[in-house]
């Protein structure tokens, strides 16, 4: 049965953006261009019915969405956008779908209801084609939108080619770059489209004039003046549409009952979940899957990617907080640096110029100053003195260190693992620890200091 596919241009090299990578692998909060756009579709079109067209770069596309290669149609030469399409179509046909949306893969910002707004109108209107335009007082380089005196769609007209002579005066019409199309009525167009232009190429957008001469209905459906349907071609295309997203997504969070102190510069990823109830501050920038629970609040100047924090945490300004979690009621910083599998439990605390990796700090241990925790495991309500350093690295292979609950280490002191401190246990201020101390001991590694009378 004939069923509604989404196609997504998505090989052009993007020469505007002046870079080896493909445009749309180009990030916006952190995440690629054709990330946001398969977003957008989720919910209209089942992943399984949509297909990227690659060409440039397709080995780093490829590396960048595995799970996605199976819809992905390999256009060699990037001949037009017209030349996509016929390089997809019998992939689309094969596979039996009846309408297919075509979204331009540099439209990152474009919003799933704009998508399900033209497919609407496209059921039940049934045109060949239907296309989402843009009001722009400046149509710079987007194609622009040729109207017949009734207002009819006759062409879409690429500046390069745009003549005034030849199409009319100026409108500020433009198009989107994103269509719905009945696959039956356009197969017999595909291989009509020329490429006598001014680019050299085929493209898409002379459907419109093929269908229109054909006698079949058109539809230029008007999607007001969003610039989130705006296609993104430079790194200053890129940079403004970022802002939108950004400020769209610091809005919904002040929306849904998040504080964001300083919006203005608070910047949070599409993937990050911010419960209503916690708080941020600006400037800061909270990426990936972050999650920060109801109730915690983190300062000014945070740098957190991935990470978990617990209801009621407080991470106090300028930490660096990637891939760990913090536990409920914990305090951080300032100046902390968690690093991947980093964890601290109920109502622990890490204080300045602490690094954690791959370390778990125990239900109210705390790390107050200068200390580096790697490859450790930290009991409950222990204390880490300033200063201390677990030396896991002894050139080959890291080792383990476990300090046990209760335990306190002085300050200055090398824990060399793998070595265990017991529960409890006492370790003297500028010790080199290199053998395990057992449960309720004192273990001091120093020379004794000596008193001389000084030279004269
Ligand atoms: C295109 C439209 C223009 C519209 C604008 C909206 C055409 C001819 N023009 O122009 O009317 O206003 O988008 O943003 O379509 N691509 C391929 N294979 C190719 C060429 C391009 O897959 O051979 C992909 C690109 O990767 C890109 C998309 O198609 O994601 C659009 O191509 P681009 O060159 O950016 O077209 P524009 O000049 O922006
Ligand atoms: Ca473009």
């Amino acid at each position: 049965m004939a069923h509604t596919g989404a196609l997504i241009l998505a090989a052009g090299k993007g020469t505007r953006m002046r870079s080896e990578r493909p445009k749309v692998l180009h990030t916006l909060l952190g995440e690629p261009m054709l990330w946001h756009v398969y977003r957008a579709l989720e919910g209209l079109v089942p992943d399984s019915a949509v297909w990227t067209v690659v060409g440039h770069g397709a080995q780093q596309m490829r590396a960048a969405f595995p799970g996605r290669t199976p819809g992905f149609v390999v256009q060699e030469r990037q001949l037009g956008t017209g030349h996509a399409l016929q390089t997809a179509w019998p992939a689309l046909d094969s596979a039996g779908v009846g309408t297919l949306l075509v979204v331009n893969g540099d439209t990152p910002l474009v919003p799933r209801a704009a998508l399900a707004a033209l497919l609407d109108e496209f059921q039940a209107r049934r045109p060949a084609l239907a296309f989402l335009t843009v009001d722009l007082p400046d149509p710079s380089a987007f194609g622009r939108v040729v109207r017949d005196a009734h207002g009819a769609v006759a062409a879409i007209v690429e500046a390069k080619d745009y003549d005034p002579a030849v199409h009319g005066p100026l409108g500020g019409e433009i198009n989107s770059g994103i269509y719905a199309l009945d696959m039956a009525a356009v197969g017999p167009l595909l291989p009509r489209l020329g490429n006598a232009n001014a680019s050299g190429e085929f493209y898409i957008t002379d459907l419109v004039a093929l269908a229109v001469q054909a006698g079949l209905p058109v539809l230029g459906a008007r999607g007001g003046a969003d610039p989130q349907l705006l296609g993104v071609n430079s790194p200053a295309e890129l940079a403004r549409a970022e802002e939108l997203l950004r400020a769209s997504i610091v809005d919904g969070l002040l929306d849904a009952g998040v504080m964001v102190h300083q919006p203005g510069t608070a910047v949070v990823g599409p993937r990050a979940v911010l419960e209503p109830g916690c708080e941020i501050s600006g400037p800061c920038e909270i990426h990936g899957a972050t999650r920060i629970a109801a109730g915690a609040s983190v300062g000014s100047h945070c740098w957190i990617r991935d990470a978990e924090i617990g209801p009621g945490a407080l991470v106090r300004p300028f930490c660096h907080i990637e891939g760990a979690s913090v536990g409920p009621d914990c305090q951080i910083g300032p100046f902390a640096r968690l690093r991947p599998q980093a964890v601290t439990e109920q109502g622990a605390r890490v204080g300045n110029f602490v690094e954690m990796k791959k370390a778990r700090l125990g239900p109210g241990a705390k790390a107050s100053h200068l200390t580096y925790l790697g490859d450790a495991q930290v009991g409950a309500g222990a204390n880490i003195g300033a200063g201390t350093i677990t030396c896991n690295y002894d050139g080959r292979s890291k080792h383990e260190t476990v300090i046990g609950e209760g335990a306190f280490i002085g300050s200055n002191t090398a824990l060399v693992a793998p070595v265990r401190i017991g529960d409890r246990a006492l370790v003297g201020a500028g010790s080199v620890i290199t053998r395990d101390v057992g449960d309720d001991m004192l273990a001091l590694e120093r020379s004794r200091q000596r008193e001389l009378p000084r030279r004269k």
